[in-house]
């Protein structure tokens, strides 16, 4: 399981989409499903377009800015299908809220049916539900298609978990290895406490790593550490 955040697919410009950015997104997908025997799927968020915290950080009512935030990751869905679909790799978008006419509405064992059939399935929608995270619906659908990894890429030269924020404390170092329970006490914020205690609850390990790297992917699949590994 692929996550990627919606801030990524801005680019430098830091809002809306950058099909330059789309398209390397894909082609590292692409990469990776030519080089190993892997099933790839993928949820996106919608941070370049909306963000529901930052709706309810301005007064909004918390639940319709989740609500405007999903629909923003369908938007980033259908973007990475079609870049995927540029690139010959067979692809089908599925929504936590239905929306038939724009793409499958998700369905658990469909979802794993595409899987088998070497598809790549975009989880769109978030959970459906506000109140959550798109890290939490990547966790979630990542346990619910018995992923054995969830990888969560970053952007903005974040090539993983540091004992403290390094653009402020020059001395930080980055952690290769930590455990669920010491993201969640340190509040590293590596990913928020609902995404890393389903991962923990679950054994699910998480590796967080820099997805702008173009090998990064193939290179965790090879076993190699790259980022840090949450176990
Ligand atoms: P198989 O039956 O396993 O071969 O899967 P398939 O996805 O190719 O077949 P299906 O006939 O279900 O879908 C054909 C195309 O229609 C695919 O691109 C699907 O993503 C799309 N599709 C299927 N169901 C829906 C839906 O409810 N809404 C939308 N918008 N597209 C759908």
């Amino acid at each position: 399981m692929l996550k990627v955040s919606g801030e990524v697919f801005a680019g430098e410009a830091g809002y809306g989409i950058d099909g330059d950015v789309v398209g390397s997104i894909a082609q590292t997908i692409a990469d990776a499903r030519a080089r190993f025997d892997v099933s790839i799927a993928v949820v996106v968020g919608g941070g370049n377009i909306w963000r529901g915290l930052s709706g309810a950080g301005a007064g909004m009512d918390r639940a319709q800015a989740d609500y405007m935030g999903m629909l923003a990751t369908v938007i980033n869905g259908l973007a990475l299908q079609e870049m995927l679909e540029r690139l010959n790799v067979p692809t089908r978008v599925q929504t936590a809220i239905e929306m038939k006419e724009i793409a499958e509405p998700y369905i658990r064992r469909r979802a794993m049916r595409h899987l088998e059939k070497d598809r790549v399935v975009i989880f769109a929608g978030g959970t459906g539900n506000p109140f959550f995270t798109t890290d939490t619906a990547a966790a979630l659908r990542a346990n619910e298609i018995d992923a054995h990894v969830l990888l969560k890429g970053t952007h903005s030269g974040v090539d993983g978990i540091y004992t403290a924020d390094p653009k402020v404390d020059a001395s930080a170092t980055k952690l290769d290895e930590i455990s669920y329970l010491d993201v969640l006490s340190k509040n590293l914020r590596a990913m928020d406490a609902t995404a890393t205690t389903l991962c923990m609850d679950n054994e699910l390990p998480i590796v967080l790593f820099d997805l702008m790297g173009a090998e990064n992917v193939n290179a965790i699949l090879a076993g190699e550490a790259v980022g840090t590994l949450v176990s």
